[in-house]
């Protein structure tokens, strides 16, 4: 299951607009109903309107109902190091209450939960 969707999350990327940085990241989600959702960064002209893999796979699954997320998978393929999620995504992470979060990298994949990465992320609502 990890690798396939860390396969996923590679093939995602290659579908990446990322002509400013070079480096094309994707994502899956992976839903509570185990409905998996993809996305990849895309980069504007205007910097700071671009787009993280991680908010656009959240984005898509949001977008077709999805409210609980259990995993998010992603994968940055020009990165010779672990590409963990920033923090802006593991706080869209959190809203939606990722438990795993599988990370690619040249020595292979590294798993951890989204508390490891974000603790204490912030919630203005209980869950
Ligand atoms: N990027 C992601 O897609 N996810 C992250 O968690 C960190 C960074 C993208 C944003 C930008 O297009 C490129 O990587 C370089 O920062």
């Amino acid at each position: 299951m990890t690798d396939e969707l860390i396969e996923r999350a590679r093939t995602r990327a290659e579908h990446a607009y990322a002509p400013f940085s070079k480096f094309r990241v994707g994502a899956v989600v992976v839903a509570d109903d185990g409905t998996t959702y993809e996305g990849a960064n895309v980069e504007n002209s205007a910097f700071g309107s671009g787009m993280c893999a991680e908010a656009t796979a959240i984005g898509n699954a949001v977008s077709h109902g999805v409210r609980k997320i259990d995993a998010v998978a992603v994968s940055c393929i020009d990165a010779d190091e672990p590409g963990y999620p920033c923090g802006n995504c593991c706080q869209m992470m959190v809203e939606f209450g990722v438990e795993r979060v599988l990370v690619d990298g040249p020595n292979g994949v590294v798993e951890h939960s989204l508390d490891e990465l974000l603790p204490h992320g912030f919630r203005l609502e209980s869950p």
